[in-house]
């Protein structure tokens, strides 16, 4: 039995962060929040999601609650985290869910976290390349980093709003500016390219894709996106129109996909699964 000095102070604690100012909401004059039992505030990585409210934020929001490794979950968009986080929230995992709206409660989104994941921007329509996005998504991501410089200058920075060619350099300079820069906590995710040259070596080899190894190096729009093809595990070799065929298809696998849900909603879900395996 915990003594009740203790509970209390937990309860206050915890309740406090459960209410941010966007989230007010009525309670009824019998039991308020602020008297409930509430879970989370167990050790664990605090994690920060901006722009969580969209294609990627969204289910991306919803892995990172049910990752045992996360204690706290801070949901930031400029539309819509007030329904986001409230649905969020009521799932029966450790993580305790908070939402902030708007660049006014940037700074208080930020303060203390761990890890921050920016899938914030606007992605790709049909017929766009991922450089199309530069100039609206470069202004976006400046202003995020110089949040972070300035409220969590430790935190690592996990960027996936594209360009990522072109959004991980902003933010290096950003944080440069700041003095904070530290090239091992900033990460550009491109893990997608990996997934898919996997999935499509394995096919072309009639392998499970869990057991082929493709590494990709370079960088995430078009050619830059390099597999080699020639260290694929487990060894194997491939005649010219097969490496035609793949090499194509791994630099196009985002454009495929853009594609394929064109009218139908844009996330690409297989991109939201490795933010969820690199956290884990
Ligand atoms: N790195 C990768 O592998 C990869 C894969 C897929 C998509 N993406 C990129 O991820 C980004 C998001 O894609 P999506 O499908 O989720 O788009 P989306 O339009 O569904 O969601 C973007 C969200 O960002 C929010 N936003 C816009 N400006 C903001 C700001 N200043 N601060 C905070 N939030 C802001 C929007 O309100 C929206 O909720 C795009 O740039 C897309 O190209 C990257």
């Amino acid at each position: 039995m915990q003594p009740a000095s203790e509970a209390n102070q937990r309860i206050a604690r915890i309740s406090a962060h459960l209410h941010p100012p966007n989230l007010q909401m009525e309670e009824s004059a019998g039991l308020r929040r602020a008297n409930c039992r509430a879970k989370g505030a167990a050790p664990g990585f605090k994690v920060a999601i901006l722009g969580a409210a969209g294609g990627i934020g969204q289910p991306l929001a919803l892995l990172m609650k049910i990752n045992p490794l996360v204690s706290v979950l801070h949901l930031y968009d400029v539309v819509n985290t007030p329904g986001v986080t409230a649905d969020i929230s009521h799932m029966d995992t450790g993580a305790v869910v908070r939402g902030f709206l708007g660049q006014p409660q940037l700074e208080e989104a930020l303060v203390g976290m761990d890890l921050v994941i920016i899938p914030a921007g606007v992605p790709r329509k049909p017929g766009m390349t991922r450089d199309d996005l530069f100039k609206i998504n470069a202004g976006i991501v400046r202003t995020l980093c110089e949040g972070i410089a300035k409220s969590c200058p430790k935190a690592i920075v996990n960027l996936i709003s594209n360009p990522v060619n072109s959004t991980v350099p902003i933010a290096a300079e950003v944080f440069k500016k700041a003095g904070t820069y530290d090239p091992k906590r900033l990460l550009g995710v491109t893990t997608l390219d990996v997934v898919r040259a996997n999935t499509f070596v394995a096919e072309v080899l009639g392998l499970d894709p869990r057991e082929v190894d493709v590494p990709v190096v370079g960088g995430h729009a078009g050619v830059t996106i390099l597999p080699l093809l020639s260290q694929v595990k487990p060894p194997c070799s491939f005649t010219p129109p097969e490496i035609d065929y793949l090499t194509s298809r791994i630099q196009n696998g985002g454009t495929e996909v853009v594609e394929a849900k064109a009218g139908a909603g844009s996330a690409t879900l297989s991109m939201v699964s490795i933010c969820f395996c690199e956290v884990c």
